[in-house]
């Protein structure tokens, strides 16, 4: 019996510390051995957004523990580890540098291969953590840094169909709730919020709604949002608002879904169609369950993350890290740190004034 890769994966891209070790059972299926993760929320929370010097620290006083602890939970030797799969982008640079210098440095010491690997590549293969997914599928990434629709056509071919040409998704909760005076991040809250609140209460804008194909823009909306933040009296304003707000969304993501289907489907002609929705803000029930819907009625099968991988995590670095491994595709210990690192290297880069859309 050959022996089975086993990957030790490391997270530290923005404001999570985690490492996780991934290997697969007798189907080839990925099997999680073990999954740490540490939040920084509480150190960011009072500044209302991640600070890229205390997270930086933060990651650096906790890395070393957290590798430690992610090998002894598993059960593995370190010397059976395979190969070690670090974040190398995008993110905040000083954060990267952390998980990607640990992970170099471990890799050299252990004499095994080590995997730079794009976060947004682990968010996009999210889903296979605990699902069979073959290639291709529809990929919605809504996370606190992007927002896209992607052609996932095959492993590492991406095409992308659609981005937003202002603020991400989660930037756009996390905005949102800090104008009604919710704490960091704000997307989870904005969510318990609105449950209380009705959705029909405030009209708000939908940027771009009928034009820009499956582009997405929110920045109109903050705006919006603040106005009538302004007059809130009660706290039931308050949920009308939070309801009203994410009822928006969701009738954006509708929308531009559906332009996303007809995109995918001029350019992948399939019997069998697959959407998949990952990233912080896939956790979202009432937007899950929104495209849950619309799939089924427009004949797609629909995978979601589980809950617990919507958000970052290093078990989806060390799945990416686990398929590179099997093609052997390594990197060298110069491999740098990429603050902009798109899955589409085509893709015109669509952000900031003075963007034109059809
Ligand atoms: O994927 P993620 O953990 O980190 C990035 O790669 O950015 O996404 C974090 C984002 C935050 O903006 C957070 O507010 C949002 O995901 N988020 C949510 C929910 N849970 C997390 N947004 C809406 N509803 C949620 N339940
Ligand atoms: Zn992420």
């Amino acid at each position: 019996m050959t022996k089975k890769p086993i990957i030790l994966g490391i997270e530290s891209s923005c404001d999570e510390t985690a490492a996780a070790i991934l290997t697969e059972d007798d189907n080839k299926n990925p099997k999680i051995l073990s999954n740490i993760i540490s939040s920084q929320v509480n150190i960011h929370k009072k500044f209302g957004g991640v600070v890229p010097e205390l997270a930086a620290r933060s990651h650096i006083e906790k890395i070393d523990w957290i590798v430690e602890k992610a090998i002894e939970d598993s059960g593995v030797k370190i010397n059976e580890i395979d190969a070690i799969a670090s974040t190398a982008g995008p993110g905040l640079i000083v954060c990267l540098s952390v998980g990607l210098s640990f992970g170099k440095t471990l890799a050299a010491s252990l004499k095994k291969p080590f995997i730079a690997v794009n976060h947004l590549e682990g968010h996009a293969l999210s889903p296979k953590l605990n699902s069979k997914l073959e290639y291709p599928y529809l990929l919605l990434l809504i996370s606190g840094g992007h927002s896209q629709f992607l052609n996932v056509k095959n492993f590492g071919e991406y095409k992308r169909l659609g981005t937003t040409i202002d603020d991400a998704l989660g930037e756009a909760f996390d905005k949102t709730a800090k104008l009604l005076g919710i704490e960091f991040p704000g997307g989870p809250e904005i969510e318990n919020l609105a449950n209380k609140g009705n959705p029909k209460r405030y009209v708000l804008p939908k940027p771009i709604i009928n034009r820009g194909g499956c582009n997405l823009s929110f920045a109109g909306l903050k705006t919006a949002v603040l106005k009538i933040s302004k007059e809130l009296k009660t706290n039931q304003d308050k949920f009308d608002l939070a309801a009203s707000f994410q009822y928006t969304i969701e009738q954006i993501l509708l929308k531009k879904t559906k332009n996303a289907f007809k995109e995918f489907e001029k350019q992948q002609n399939l019997q069998e169609k697959k959407f998949v929705a990952a990233g912080g803000v896939a956790a979202n029930k009432k937007i899950r369950s929104m495209l849950e819907i619309l799939c089924k009625e427009e004949n797609y099968i629909s995978l979601f993350p589980p809950l617990e991988f919507c958000g970052d995590n290093a078990a989806m670095i060390a799945m990416v890290g686990l398929e590179k491994f099997k093609l052997k595709k390594f990197n060298n210990l110069n491999y740098p740190a990429k603050p902009r690192w798109p899955l589409d290297e085509d893709a015109a880069f669509l952000k900031g004034a003075g963007v034109q859309l059809q």
